[in-house]
């Protein structure tokens, strides 16, 4: 069944929930690493993702679950969530910025290409930020309707992007920035995809665009931006996704969009 306003309400319960654990969380110290030494899990990633699959377990038990830290669960119901405990890992270890915990709940086919997103909360702390958005219900931000600004060209934008955990894939990432950082007003690097998503919806960024992007990073993110009335794009007319992922409109989307495509951004596999 899907009543997205229902899985919106429960995604916001979750992120409150999740956020009394992180705020207890004593010590935070990494416990594994993943795609590369940089890479860190946190016991707090892990604690928040297993009370979530917990949680949904005895709420929604014929739903599926992808998770950041263990990976896929499939279900019965056409219902999965995707979550993110702690998006930012690196900014929550060193006490620095915003960190956030991501809940969309999605529905379709096992195959997450298919997926479309019903509803999504993202919870930004410390400062306690919460964006949501449930499917043809707007986007709203602790209370307020969101609306992305009118459009702008991208010489005045302000772009966020972000960085992968590999050398390669930073390199490649670096000589990109090098081409956009010219044609912008200025760049920003927050360390939380979710949150420079989040941001666009509702003008605190221009754009955004990152390589290399999971489902949890941008699942409920992607439906508060698209709610708000921006769109969330890959190149050469692909779907967003872990090749590009483009958050913006009008001109200056437009622009960024064929900048990012003549610098080859998606070219390499990597
Ligand atoms: C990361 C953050 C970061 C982005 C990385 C993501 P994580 O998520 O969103 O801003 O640049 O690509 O992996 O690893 O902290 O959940």
């Amino acid at each position: 069944m899907c009543d997205s306003h229902a899985l919106l309400a429960l995604a916001v319960s979750l992120a409150r929930q999740a956020e009394e654990i992180i705020s207890c969380a004593s010590e935070r110290t990494v416990i594994a690493t993943k795609s590369s030494t940089t890479d860190a899990v946190t016991a707090t990633d892990v604690a928040v993702e297993s009370f979530i699959r917990d949680e949904l377990g005895k709420l929604r038990p014929a739903d599926g679950v992808l998770g950041e830290e263990h990976g896929l669960q499939a279900g019965t119901s056409g219902v999965t969530w995707v979550v993110d405990p702690i998006d930012g890992t690196v900014n929550f270890l060193y006490g620095l910025g915003e960190y956030a915990v991501s809940i969309a709940a999605v529905t379709g086919p096992p195959n997450p290409a298919q997926w479309q997103v019903q509803a999504g909360a993202v919870l930004s702390l410390p400062s306690q930020r919460m964006w949501t958005a449930a499917r043809g219900q707007g986007a709203w931000r602790d209370g307020v309707q969101l609306s992305v600004p009118p459009p702008k060209p991208l010489a005045e934008s302000l772009v966020g992007t972000g960085f992968g955990y590999q050398v390669a894939r930073r390199t490649l990432q670096g000589k990109v920035l090098a081409g956009v950082l010219p044609a912008c007003r200025d760049i920003r690097r927050l360390g939380v995809a979710s949150v420079d998503m989040c941001l666009v919806a509702e003008g605190g960024l221009d754009l955004f665009y990152e390589r290399g992007l999971n489902h949890w990073d941008m699942a409920a993110a992607s439906i508060i931006a698209q709610e708000a009335g921006a769109k969330v794009v890959g190149l050469h007319n692909e779907p967003a996704g872990n090749t590009m992922t483009v958050v913006g409109h009008g001109q200056a989307l437009s622009e960024l969009v064929a900048l990012l495509e003549a610098q080859g951004a998606d070219d390499i596999e990597i």
